[in-house]
């Protein structure tokens, strides 16, 4: 969502340039990174629109929760006009997002929280490890097992939705802002974190809520922008995502499905365009590709400002506005909404129909019937209402009666789960000749800004301080930290343990122009020098570089120049292109991405060798930041209304899919990481369920998450994987799958397809099975509208990364 918190916090808000008008919007310095997107009215014309999808279908229940929908009806019918609409729009209250109650039925609300990683505006709770690192794991128990731990928290405070998880942004671009909220640019991991993480929230009890639907993919002119004066006046409409229907099946859509079939109880809508129609009144993606084709029977909730009309959006499927008022930035609270009155008058006069108000209500009730959040559910805490400065109590226009324990603890044994998370989430992409684990080192010196603690306050980051470790980012999918490990308290206490010593600069400028064996005592070579660095990222801007932040790179140069034995550490919103990767003092590399809360703890475990890292990287990292294509829409060299585009002409190429399509060299690709142990592979068996597969999946009534051919089994595939190295460790065979010739130009050389995390002994030998699914073997075919398997032969290929094939085998799957 948008938290329009940080106006508050940074006082940003409708001041300044235009851009400035977006509260989370950063404008850096360093803006070494320009893209000015030309107006081709060619394209234009060709994505201008959004084919109409009308009406907007009712919800059936298929798939499980039929029972819970008669009771959501039944509910329903009780109700009466005003508290449908009501029941569709937030107001200002104690969570980020508010329906109101109706006693004389019981009802008690519901509270909606951010984010994607902790309760964001809570006390007494976690900060877990952040989406891009919980993709890195390649872990899907652990991906299970944080949704639920998250979960648990969010229903003991009282929330009944979680807002999360993310899988819009995919990553299409390398530089956007919100891509560490989510966990992969490639589709199918995407796909498999979503599923696991709204299961394991759903299972706690709470609801999850997939966003942001769909094509969200950069942060500048995410919004339209709104007259200084009179902020209810656009003067330019938000980007425009124009995206071709194949791209939007195999990539964009691709996670949201995997999220429907697990069944969310809420999509959130996204601020841009897409074709020129905003996400949130867009009747082909939300009537046509979310509640037909993927058959999702929960409610389509706006994000927070993301309303720009009343009928016309309900009509296109949306089914509750939030935060509920019409403010662009929800500043305004009390001012009237699209929804709201207006959904009242609609109906009354005859423009609405009473039977499309009535879905929305029961596709919002049914989900929470369904998770019996009717019986017993834990109030809202009521400390959530003094911590949330995006709806102060003094912004209230509604009763809002706050009961139960306040400043309830809902940590648990959660910090024990994030320091595992961590750890599981570290890739390690350098170890020269062993120098990792380190052997109880007498003389560490730690350098960078990220090893210490954060000085200008632990609590909420917003801003991208200088001094301090960065373990989440900003926006609204950060958390409030009710402690931090750092990584130089971490290596003190190990330190300490082990007689040794740990001498620490924590000023990148002075170490970058320092003559570092000046610097140290002893005077000599150090056994360790560590070096700390970060890089921020936040809602409301994307990247303007992929270089670490404050001069790290020179601060490598500089340690690296004196110390033989230099170990960098990242804590990284995401792609680094780390030029100095070869530098032979450079021994070993760890990409630690945003470990939560315990990011000390999970880090001396890796380094250490307590925990063998077993992380890969979720992305690719090319030589140079200039490699990667599909960048961010930054400036437009027109003034006209509607002329922020972003062309996704890049189609399926994005980043594995466009640099092994186009045979470039990268430093590290998709997939890598190291271990301290080694692996091999072999033994590829490829064993179909049936014998006659045709290449169009059979017809079958539409369950959440499109047609269940779709995900029915045909292949197993099988290796065995022998960890044949001296320690236990965890491997990742991963599945990639080359769609044979005949299948439609565009095709990326090989998609991943299946991966296991395996855990092995030394010496241990474990077979891995993968499971490959009909949409793992299609294609989505523009004309037929349907996935087809191609004919001809198929490529299955089996390694350790998208460039370490090991194993690999042709198979002709139709027919
Ligand atoms: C923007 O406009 C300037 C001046 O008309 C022109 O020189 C430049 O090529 C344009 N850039 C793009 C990307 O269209
Ligand atoms: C506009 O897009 C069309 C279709 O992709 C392309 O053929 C044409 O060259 C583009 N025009 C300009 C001025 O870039
Ligand atoms: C967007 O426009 C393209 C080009 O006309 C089309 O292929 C695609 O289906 C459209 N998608 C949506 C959601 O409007
Ligand atoms: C939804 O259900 C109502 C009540 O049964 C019916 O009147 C309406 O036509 C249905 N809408 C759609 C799109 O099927
Ligand atoms: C907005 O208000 C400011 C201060 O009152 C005024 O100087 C400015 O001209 C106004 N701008 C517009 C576009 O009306
Ligand atoms: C209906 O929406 C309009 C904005 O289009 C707003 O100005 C008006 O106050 C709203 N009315 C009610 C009753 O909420
Ligand atoms: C608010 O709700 C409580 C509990 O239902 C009720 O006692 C109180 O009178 C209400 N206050 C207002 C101002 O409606
Ligand atoms: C480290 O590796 C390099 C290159 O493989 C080799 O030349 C060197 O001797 C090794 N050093 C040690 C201490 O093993
Ligand atoms: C960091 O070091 C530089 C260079 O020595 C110095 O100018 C700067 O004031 C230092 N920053 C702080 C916060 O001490
Ligand atoms: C590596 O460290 C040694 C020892 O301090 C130094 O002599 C050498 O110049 C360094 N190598 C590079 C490439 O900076
Ligand atoms: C990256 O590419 C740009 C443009 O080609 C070039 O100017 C720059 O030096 C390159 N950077 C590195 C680290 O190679
Ligand atoms: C495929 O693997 C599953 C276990 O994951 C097994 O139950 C099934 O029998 C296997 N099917 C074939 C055809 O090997």
């Amino acid at each position: 969502m948008a938290a329009i918190l940080s106006s508050l916090l940074a006082g940003s808000a409708l001041l300044g340039a235009v851009r400035a008008q977006d509260p989370f919007s950063a404008v850096r310095s360093e803006d070494a990174f320009q893209y000015v997107q030309p107006l081709n009215t060619t394209i234009l014309t060709e994505y201008g629109s959004s084919p109409a999808f009308y009406p907007s279908p009712n919800i059936t229940g298929v798939g499980g929760w039929e029972a819970a929908l008669v009771k959501a009806r039944a509910w329903v019918a009780q109700l009466t006009i005003e508290e449908k609409a009501d029941m569709a729009t937030g107001t200002a209250g104690p969570c980020v997002g508010n329906i109101v109650a109706i006693p004389r039925l019981g009802f008690s609300g519901l509270c909606l929280h951010d984010g994607p990683l902790a309760i964001r505006v809570a006390d007494y709770a976690s900060v877990f490890s952040a989406g891009i690192s919980i993709g890195a794991t390649w872990d899907k128990a652990i991906m299970y097992e944080r949704g639920l731990a998250m979960g648990r928290e969010f229903k003991a405070k009282g929330a009944h939705v979680a807002l999360g998880p993310v899988s819009g942004p995919l990553g299409r671009s390398a530089y956007a802002g919100r891509n560490w909220e989510g966990f992969s640019s490639d589709p199918y991991l995407s796909g498999v974190a979503m599923e696991k993480t709204i299961t394991g929230h759903q299972d706690a009890g709470v609801q999850a809520c997939a966003k942001h639907w769909v094509a969200n993919e950069q942060e500048i002119q995410r919004n339209p922008i709104y007259d200084r004066n009179v902020t209810t006046v656009k003067t330019s409409n938000a980007v425009s995502s124009n995206l071709d229907d194949r791209t939007m099946h195999e990539l964009y859509m691709w996670p949201f499905a995997n999220a429907i079939k697990a069944k969310a109880a809420s999509v959130m809508c996204s601020y841009q365009r897409i074709n020129g129609s905003y996400g949130c009144q867009n009747s082909a993606t939300q009537n046509g590709l979310l509640k037909t084709e993927l058959g999702f029977q929960g409610y389509i909730m706006s994000d927070w400002g993301a309303t720009h009309t009343g009928v016309a959006a309900i009509e296109a499927g949306l089914d509750m506005n939030m935060p509920g008022t019409l403010g662009p930035y929800g500043l305004n609270f009390g001012v009237p909404s699209f929804f709201g009155g207006n959904i009242t008058i609609a109906v009354n006069n005859g423009s609405l129909s009473v039977s499309r108000v009535d879905d929305m209500i029961v596709r919002i009730m049914t989900p929470y019937f369904w998770l019996n959040q009717d019986q017993n559910y834990p109030s809202v805490d009521p400390s959530s209402a003094d911590l949330n400065t995006f709806s102060p109590r003094a912004t209230w226009v509604r009763n809002f009666t706050l009961t139960g324990e306040r400043s309830r603890d809902v940590r648990g044994n959660h910090g024990e789960l994030i320091r595992k998370h961590g750890a599981a989430s570290g890739v390690l992409l350098k170890n020269r000749n062993g120098t990792l684990p380190l052997k109880a080192p007498k003389n560490i010196a730690v350098f960078g800004n990220d090893a210490g603690d954060p000085t200008e306050s632990s609590v909420l980051n917003q801003q991208d301080y200088e001094f301090g470790t960065l373990t989440a980012g900003g926006g609204s999918g950060t958390g409030q930290f009710t402690y931090l490990v750092t990584p130089l308290q971490a290596l003190q206490a190990r330190a300490k343990k082990d007689g040794g010593i740990v001498q620490y600069w924590l000023n990148n400028t002075l170490i970058a122009a320092s003559n570092i064996s000046t610097l140290l005592i002893p005077r000599g070579q150090p056994d360790v020098c560590i070096v700390m660095l970060k890089t921020w990222a936040a809602e409301g801007g994307d990247r303007p570089s992929l270089s670490l932040d404050w001069d790290g790179d020179e601060v490598v140069r500089s340690v690296a120049s004196f110390c033989q034995n230099t170990v960098v550490v990242t804590h990284s919103s995401g792609i680094n292109t780390l030029p100095w990767s070869d530098h032979p003092n450079v021994t070993a590399i760890l990409a630690a991405h945003f470990p939560g809360q315990e990011s000390g703890n999970s880090l001396t475990d890796l380094l250490y060798g307590d925990v063998n890292p077993s992380g890969h990287l979720p992305y690719t990292i090319a030589m140079n930041g200039t490699d990667y294509n599909a960048p961010p829409t930054t400036a437009i060299n027109t003034t006209g209304f509607d002329d922020w585009q972003s062309w996704f002409d890049e189609k399926l190429e994005i980043d594995y899919r466009y640099f092994d399509a186009k045979n470039i060299s990268v430093r590290y690709e998709f997939g890598f990481g190291l271990s301290y142990t080694t692996f091999n592979m072999s033994n590829l068996r490829l064993s179909p369920h049936d014998s006659n597969i045709a290449s169009e999946p059979e017809d079958l009534p539409i369950q959440p998450g499109g047609n269940p051919a779709l995900w029915t089994h045909l292949y197993n595939a099988t290796v065995s994987v022998t960890n044949s190295g001296p320690v236990a460790g965890a491997a990742v065979p991963q599945l990639y799958v080359g769609l044979p010739s005949s299948a439609p130009a565009g095709t990326p050389p090989r998609q991943l397809r299946g991966f296991e995390k395996v855990h092995l002994k030394p010496g241990e030998t474990q077979t891995v099975n993968f499971e490959l699914m009909r949409r793992d073997l299609s294609y989505w075919d523009i004309i037929s509208q349907q996935w087809l398997i191609p004919e001809g032969a198929f490529t299955i290929y089996v390694g350790w990364s998208s460039r370490n094939l090991v194993v690999q085998q042709s198979v002709t799957v139709v027919g």
